[in-house]
């Protein structure tokens, strides 16, 4: 069994898709083997072709790469001009997951940092839904799912910090409230709120020893994988979603159960 739309071929819009560990990606690659069109948005416009390229050729789908920064409004107008005309079918699902992570301690955070963290997690998000929405609600099919984050829950306490809860409960705020906006469209919104998952999002700035600590902590005895979270975005954007909408799902192995 798969989980199509069912209303036709659509297109899943996958923003945050070119880093190969990680969760865009995973996404991205989970759309297409479900039979979806899908269109991978980065900042790194390269590493986006290559990892459609590979997921294209992986399943024989309608996979294309486009660089674009979610913080940028235009950039993203030019990504919905280039899918109109590319020949791809109507967008019919936006999955948010472009982020960066901030483990700066609260007093050294300058409003440099502060911004940088705010207007990718918290702003693009906001930008990607406004961008795309119209089609969806033009072509009566959408789903909506946004990034938050385990530390908008529990106040950080996992890598990242206070810019970082802070941006990824805006994500929470946003999320309630564009569902409210967007259901008498029978567009649903949702947010996944994971645990730690393992990707390089922490690279860099973690070691092995630090990675072993965080997955000792979750009470399934391990990190998260990209895969475990793309099969729960794809999932809300299958028809058989059609009744859940404006929920946070936690993913994140126990860790934080409320
Ligand atoms: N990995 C975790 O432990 C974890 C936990 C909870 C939530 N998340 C969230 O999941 C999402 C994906 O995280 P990941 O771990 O896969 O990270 P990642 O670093 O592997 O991937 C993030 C991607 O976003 C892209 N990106 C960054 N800024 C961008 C911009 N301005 N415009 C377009 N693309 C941009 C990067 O180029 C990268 O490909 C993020 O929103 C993150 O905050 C991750």
């Amino acid at each position: 069994m798969s989980y199509q739309t069912g209303v036709g071929q659509r297109t899943a819009v996958v923003t945050g898709g070119a880093s190969p560990r990680g969760i865009g990606f995973a996404t991205a690659r989970r759309f297409a083997a479900e039979g979806w069109a899908v269109a991978l948005l980065d900042l790194d416009g390269p590493g986006a072709e290559a990892a459609a390229d590979k997921i294209a050729s992986e399943f024989h789908a309608p996979v294309v790469g486009l660089a674009a920064d979610v913080t940028d409004q235009e950039s993203l107008a030019g990504c919905a001009r280039a899918l109109a005309a590319s020949g791809l079918p109507p967008v019919g699902a936006v999955a948010a997951i472009a982020g960066v992570a901030s483990p700066t301690p609260f007093l050294e955070v300058d409003l440099r940092e502060w911004h940088r963290v705010l207007d990718v997690n918290l702003t693009g998000t906001f930008l990607t839904c406004q961008t795309f929405l119209p089609q969806m609600i033009e072509h009566g099919y959408g789903r909506v799912v946004t990034m938050s984050s385990v530390s908008a829950q529990q106040g950080g306490g996992v890598f990242s910090k206070t810019p970082y809860s802070a941006a990824k409960a805006g994500v929470l705020g946003l999320t309630r409230s564009l569902a409210r906006e967007m259901a008498p469209h029978g567009i649903t919104v949702n947010a996944l709120s994971p645990g730690v998952v393992d990707t390089d999002i922490r690279a860099g700035a973690t070691d092995e020893e630090n990675e072993a600590r965080l997955a000792a902590a979750v009470p399934l005895g391990r990190q998260g994988s990209p895969d475990d979270v793309a099969a729960l975005v794809v999932f809300l954007c299958s028809r058989d979603a059609a009744y859940i909408t404006g929920t946070t799902q936690n993913i994140n192995g126990g860790s934080y159960i409320a």
